[in-house]
């Protein structure tokens, strides 16, 4: 098989990056993915760098063993930690720099960003900003609660728009005008988000931005897929049902089979 044929691989710690995997497929419609959730150390959020850079790089080699052309780091908290220090043969993608970029386009100069513990302590986002134009001036803050409200089915809730004005009140008040959502789940919460910061705010979303990214690099590297009948592959370290209820809803299908893997 020509590598151009070999699925894209994408891994996440768990559902959230299957965000990326629906904005993939909008933007290649003929590539298959392979996806792995890690389902059985999620969150990442609140780990270490020391620990998120050993899960990645795990699960980037088991992507590779599997046969990808490429790979996909959709987790915004292991791109963040482990991306600089990542080695592979095969090209692969992190999230936050083409999120940065999409951010800095769009700005009138003051972006906000929000993102898990682990990914704003590790200062990525605004790092990766600040690197294309020192003059725009960031303002993150770390949302901790919002990843489990999404994993509990609460996009669209009372309580989480409440908990994300909490959140997101200090950002507002410093008079953000562009909003980064650095975390695989925040795209779930878009409506709820645009409720809180209104209609003058742009958020960006790393799901997109990355999709953008690897559609151009795949295209300069002669490894776009022109197969029509693309297939999707779903690796879990832990099985379980509430996965499979959270992605169809994100990939608007319902008979999705997972396949319980071991990366340790
Ligand atoms: N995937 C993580 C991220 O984008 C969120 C979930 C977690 O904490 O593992 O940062």
């Amino acid at each position: 098989m020509a590598p151009s044929a070999n699925p894209i691989g994408v891994f996440d710690s768990g559902v959230g990056g299957l965000t990326v995997v629906a904005a993939l497929e909008r933007r290649l419609p003929k590539e298959s993915i392979l996806y792995l959730g890690d389902t059985a150390r999620l969150p990442y959020g609140s780990k270490s760098a020391t620990t998120v850079r050993r899960y990645t790089r795990r699960n980037l080699e088991f992507l590779r063993k599997r046969g990808v052309k490429a790979a996909v780091i959709a987790c915004n908290t292991a791109s963040a930690l482990a991306l600089s220090d990542l080695e592979s043969p095969m090209p692969f993608f992190g999230v936050i720099e083409p999120g940065a970029a999409e951010a800095v386009r769009s700005t009138r100069g003051k972006i906000g960003v929000i993102a898990t513990a682990s990914t704003i302590g590790s200062d990525a986002y605004a790092r990766a900003i600040h690197a294309l134009d020192s003059e725009v001036e960031v303002s993150s803050t770390a949302c901790p609660l919002l990843v489990p409200l999404v994993e509990e089915g609460w996009h669209d809730d009372p309580v989480t728009a409440e908990i994300a004005r909490r959140y997101l009140e200090p950002l507002l008040a410093k008079g953000i005008d562009t909003l980064v959502l650095g975390c695989t789940h925040y795209p779930l919460l878009k409506t709820t988000l645009r409720q809180v910061v209104g209609e003058e705010v742009t958020m960006i979303d790393s799901a997109e931005t990355v999709a953008a990214k690897v559609a151009a690099e795949l295209a300069r590297l002669d490894l776009l897929s022109s197969g029509d009948n693309p297939e999707f592959h779903f690796c879990l370290t832990d099985v379980n049902n509430r996965f499979r209820h959270l992605a169809e809803t994100i990939l608007d299908c319902d008979d999705l089979t997972t396949e319980w893997v071991d990366v340790l």
